[in-house]
């Protein structure tokens, strides 16, 4: 019988938003509410690493995560599955005498081994870069021919985030008007390269698993919280330009304030939900006030911060300079193994994400 397996690898790091994603206007294609810009992190920290192989001698699509079987039988994964085998092509080998025809894709069997190196689902975007690399991983070995904005719109249906993750640098994903979701994809907005002298410090406040989804948390949010209609048709829009305009000028203090301020309203939306919804806790709030007098002190912002669906801290200094300073002030106002103590600390090679 037929012995052979193929297989590609991919790695995909995570992004964090600087204009925050939140709320669908069509849960199942996983369409938002608002253009959302983020930042893409450096591939050799908080990233996803991502081997897919395919046999004539597998029976079943499966998949590992972190060396744990996980089930494929949810619709985020069968979409994205389904929108990749419709655009897989022909791929030969002849090395190995392997041809594998279009249509031969319907019916061979893929699988997925992947491996995070940052706690999974402690809001670390751990799902963005998880169905990024998944995409990426799985359109290099089916041959798949679309362009990376187009892969993107098949990563938003695993996980809304995650079709920013396609790029490096600083990403838009554009919310898009069809109903099919065509047009809602990631563009890059600039390379990494742009704007290199920022320096990312996460601040991992706790690793534990966070309490409300954000696929539920979303779901009452947009059922329940007024703000939110307000923040998406009358906030995100002008923001979104601000930010555009920031980025290509590399204004820091604009960038600071923009990015500070879309999370606070980002959290301040969570609060307007019914039941309400808590993502920071008192040590978030003790680094955000922290920052927010530093800043102040020095008379134009050093560093900007930012909090996805749980309490750790993002923060993007200006330079290495400031990085520094930062990891000065966290450990003095935490000192380790006291009772505001986080839960680790980001320092060194892992923590300064350039
Ligand atoms: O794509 P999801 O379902 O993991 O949602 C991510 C939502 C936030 O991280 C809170 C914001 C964002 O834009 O990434």
């Amino acid at each position: 019988g037929e012995k052979w397996v193929l297989m590609k690898t991919a790695q995909t790091p995570t992004n964090i938003a600087v204009i925050k994603y939140w709320g669908k206007r069509d849960e199942s294609l996983i369409l938002p509410v608002n253009d959302s810009i983020s930042v893409t992190l450096d591939p050799s920290h908080l990233c996803t690493t991502t081997t897919v192989a395919v046999s004539p001698a597998f029976h079943q699509d499966r998949m590992w995560l972190n060396g744990k079987e996980i089930s494929l039988s949810g619709g985020r994964y069968q979409n994205c599955l389904r929108e990749l085998r419709r655009r897989a092509c022909e791929v030969e080998d002849k090395e190995k005498g392997i041809k594998i025809e279009k249509k031969d894709w319907e019916k061979l069997h893929l699988h997925i081994a992947s491996y995070n190196n940052f706690p999974t689902a402690a809001g670390l975007a751990s799902s963005a870069a998880g169905f990024a690399c998944l995409v990426f991983a799985l359109a290099k070995l089916m041959n798949v021919k679309e362009d990376d904005s187009q892969l993107s719109a098949i990563a938003r249906q695993g996980s809304g985030s995650a079709c920013r993750s396609l790029f490096g640098g600083f990403v838009k994903w554009i919310m898009g008007k069809e109903e099919d979701g065509s047009d809602s994809v990631a563009v890059q907005l600039v390379d990494e390269k742009h704007w290199d002298d920022l320096f990312i410090v996460i601040a991992v406040v706790s690793s534990r698993q966070k309490e409300t989804s954000s696929t539920s948390g979303m779901r009452e949010t947009v059922q329940t919280s007024l703000l939110l209609q307000h923040r998406a048709k009358e906030v995100v829009p002008k923001r979104t330009l601000q930010m555009e305009e920031a980025i290509k000028h590399r204004d820091f203090a604009s960038f600071a304030q923009l990015t500070c301020a879309d999370s606070n309203q980002f959290h301040a939306v969570c609060l307007d939900t019914s039941p309400p919804i808590f993502y920071m806790n008192d040590t978030s709030h003790k680094i955000i006030s922290c920052v927010e007098k530093w800043n102040r002190s020095e008379g134009s912002p050093q560093v900007a911060y930012t909090f996805d669906a749980g309490p750790n801290a993002v923060l993007i200094a200006r330079n290495r300079k400031a990085a520094a300073q930062l990891l000065q002030r966290l450990l003095f106002h935490f000192p380790p193994n006291s009772d505001s103590d986080l839960d680790s600390y980001v320092i060194g090679d892992k923590s300064i994400l350039k």
